[in-house]
């Protein structure tokens, strides 16, 4: 995974300031567990995952930057060579933050600097159902790709998803 380089900052429409940073090491993520990630099953052996990258999701606040949520990232390959390989973005923000506009400005920035760090395909994927994130990812600059049938498997059973992707030049924030 290509290393990018945090923080960066943008502002919602509402003008309200919104940062990605690094996660230090063995911090807490905020509370933002919704109906989309009731997994039931944990059953990849450990290590398994593909390597991934995190970033906390913070807006201003009275006493200083406040975490409201956070992103992660993992490489696709659609390919044998690194030109083939994209990275998956994923968001989840604290319910008090969601609704502001927050999503959007976050996914773009994650977006801006993956494309800085010289990634080309810059992938999300949502239930066909949630439609927050599909607005968020519009918003942020994604593109509508089509559907991927019986793609997740949640405590609830399967899900088709919608495959989202920004390319270089395409996000709404830098
Ligand atoms: C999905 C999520 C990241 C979106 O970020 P957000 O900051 O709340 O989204 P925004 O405020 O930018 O809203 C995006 C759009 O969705 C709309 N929206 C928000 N909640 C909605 C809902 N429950 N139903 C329908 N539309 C909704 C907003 O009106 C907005 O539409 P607009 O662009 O026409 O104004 C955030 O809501 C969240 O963390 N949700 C829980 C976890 C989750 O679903 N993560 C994604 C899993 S793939």
């Amino acid at each position: 995974m290509p290393p990018i380089d945090l923080p960066v900052e943008g502002t919602t429409a509402r003008d309200e300031p919104v940062r990605l940073r690094a996660l230090v090491d063995g911090e807490e993520r905020p509370d933002a567990s919704s109906p989309w990630d009731d997994w039931g099953i944990f059953d990849l052996p450990p290590g398994s995952d593909p390597e991934h990258g995190r970033a906390m999701v913070e807006v201003a606040g009275p006493t200083g930057w406040q975490p409201v949520g956070d992103l992660s990232w993992h490489g696709v390959l659609y390919g044998p060579n690194l030109a083939s390989r994209g990275v998956s973005i994923g968001i989840a923000l604290r319910a008090d933050a969601r609704g502001r506009g927050i999503g959007a400005v976050a996914q773009g920035l994650l977006a801006a600097a993956l494309h800085r760090a010289g990634v080309h395909r810059v992938e999300a994927s949502t239930d066909v159902a949630n439609t927050a994130e599909q607005r968020a990812l519009e918003r942020a600059g994604f593109h509508r790709e089509g559907v991927l049938r019986g793609a997740q498997v949640r405590a609830d059973g399967r899900h088709d998803l919608v495959l989202y992707a920004c390319l270089p030049g395409e996000a709404t924030a830098r």
